[in-house]
């Protein structure tokens, strides 16, 4: 199965280090960072989720929480968390799905059988309040990803869902924004009454309007 943006993430119950969870129940009204790690006790992994720990704080203020798969078991996920905690300085707080038979992987498609047949890949979806897909993101086994991207996407989109405005490259919360294109001048001029820089028709800039 192939999850789109847009699409519902699927619900499941699965065995986490914090006990059996059904998803939906879990979730609530927060958003969700689910991603997968191929293998428990790899380098790679452990500083990737030791790195989602120290983030704990960031998560919660955007009302986001993370939970993380992998096709090992619950009780190796157990003692493979005081590693983590141990090189990575951290205290993991955020459950683990324990998935040997691998359905929770197969249910998002996280298993890509030409990069490895029985592991996950590093799959991150990031699911919203209303359990939608907004984010999809494949990395190969050997290259780690990079979370503060993961917290910027959140502000980006926690931003213009609320905002009529696009964020443009590489911005940062707090920097300027562009007004949404469908926007006419007129209708800017009610919601922007500070102005723009237009530095063409389609390309207006203003002040991050959850800054002012
Ligand atoms: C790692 O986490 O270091 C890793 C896991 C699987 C394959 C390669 C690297």
């Amino acid at each position: 199965m192939t999850l789109q943006l847009g699409d519902l993430a699927p619900n499941f119950e699965a065995e986490t280090t914090h006990g059996s969870i059904d998803f939906y129940d879990w979730k609530k009204d927060s958003w969700a960072v689910f991603f997968s790690h191929p293998k428990d006790f790899t380098p790679v992994c452990t500083t990737e989720l030791g790195y989602t720990a120290v983030l704990a704080e960031e998560f919660k203020t955007r009302n986001v929480k993370a939970i993380a798969v992998s096709v090992d078991s619950v009780e190796d996920h157990k003692s493979w968390i005081g590693d983590i905690e141990e090189t990575q300085s951290t205290t993991v707080n955020f459950p683990i799905i324990g998935d040997p038979d691998k359905k929770v992987a197969s249910l998002y498609g996280m298993i890509h059988p030409n990069a490895n047949d029985t592991l996950t890949v590093r799959s991150v979806f990031i699911v919203d309040t209303n359990n939608k897909v907004r984010l999809t993101l494949t990395y190969p086994a050997s290259t780690g990803r990079n979370f503060n991207e993961i917290l910027r996407v959140i502000d980006s989109m926690q931003l213009t869902d609320s905002n009529k405005v696009a964020t443009p490259v590489n911005w940062q919360q707090g920097e300027d924004v562009i007004i949404s294109p469908g926007l006419s001048n007129e209708e800017a001029a009610e919601i922007f009454p500070d102005g723009w820089n237009e530095v063409r028709p389609y390309l207006r800039v203003t002040k991050d309007p959850s800054s002012t």
